[in-house]
């Protein structure tokens, strides 16, 4: 029988709704190094790509999927990642809730789900209520990058990020100039010749718009 992997130390403890409580990251890795943060890791194939071959920043993700969550944190435990935590929750909650101010250096954000049906959109991640929060969390000079397939969901990602005060468009792209990226969805993504939507938006210097 396969002996079962520890994952605790690769494991980000989600804080319940009712603690009032954010994490702070330079405890938990032991370290000030810079932080990427990944939203709805799926597979993770991105996360720990990255993890490994950049040991002197620090990784989190977040997955609100068990067995994805799971099957992440037994390959990060595997391969011995101490830059490398990942937490079950649901995204909105997290970094709303459990994230202090200018913690992160790159927020990522790959084919969060689209909710295509207009009565479910409100369920998008991407709105003006979790921009602002990004802007909370997003170091000054950090970046946001986002990517998506969804037309009609790209359209809002780059008007939501534009009319965000603390933000400016840094880079997008469409189709065939949209670089190939390594996570998981896209990947299949592009194996099905669908057309990818990149956008890069840069948190300003400076202190925040009053939310
Ligand atoms: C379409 S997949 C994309 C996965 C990965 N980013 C990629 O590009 O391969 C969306 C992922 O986000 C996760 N997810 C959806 N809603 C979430 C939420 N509210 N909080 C955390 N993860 C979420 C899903 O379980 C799924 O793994």
């Amino acid at each position: 029988m396969p002996t079962k992997v520890d994952i605790a130390p690769v494991v980000l403890e989600a804080i319940p709704n009712d603690v009032a409580r954010r994490h702070d990251l330079r405890t938990v890795f032991g370290n000030d190094h810079p932080v990427e943060l990944e939203l709805g890791v799926g597979k993770g194939r991105f996360l720990i790509q990255n993890a490994e071959a950049r040991p002197a920043v620090n990784f989190v993700g977040v997955e609100w999927a068990g067995r994805y969550f799971r099957m992440v944190a037994e390959r990060a435990a595997k391969r011995g990642l101490a830059n490398f935590r990942i937490a079950r929750d649901d995204a909105a909650h997290l970094v709303r809730d459990n994230l202090p101010d200018a913690c992160i250096d790159v927020l990522h954000i790959y084919f969060p789900d689209p909710w295509p049906k207009a009565r479910h959109n409100k369920r998008r991640l991407i709105q003006a209520p979790f921009a602002r929060q990004a802007a909370r969390v997003v170091k000054p000079g950090g970046l946001v990058k986002l990517a998506t397939d969804h037309e009609d969901y790209a359209v809002q990602m780059e008007q939501v990020f534009k009319a965000d005060p603390d933000f400016e468009s840094t880079y997008r792209a469409v189709g065939q100039e949209a670089p190939v990226g390594v996570t998981n969805w896209e990947v299949k993504f592009r194996a099905q010749g669908r057309t990818i939507h990149k956008f890069e938006f840069r948190r300003k210097q400076g202190h925040r718009a009053a939310l």
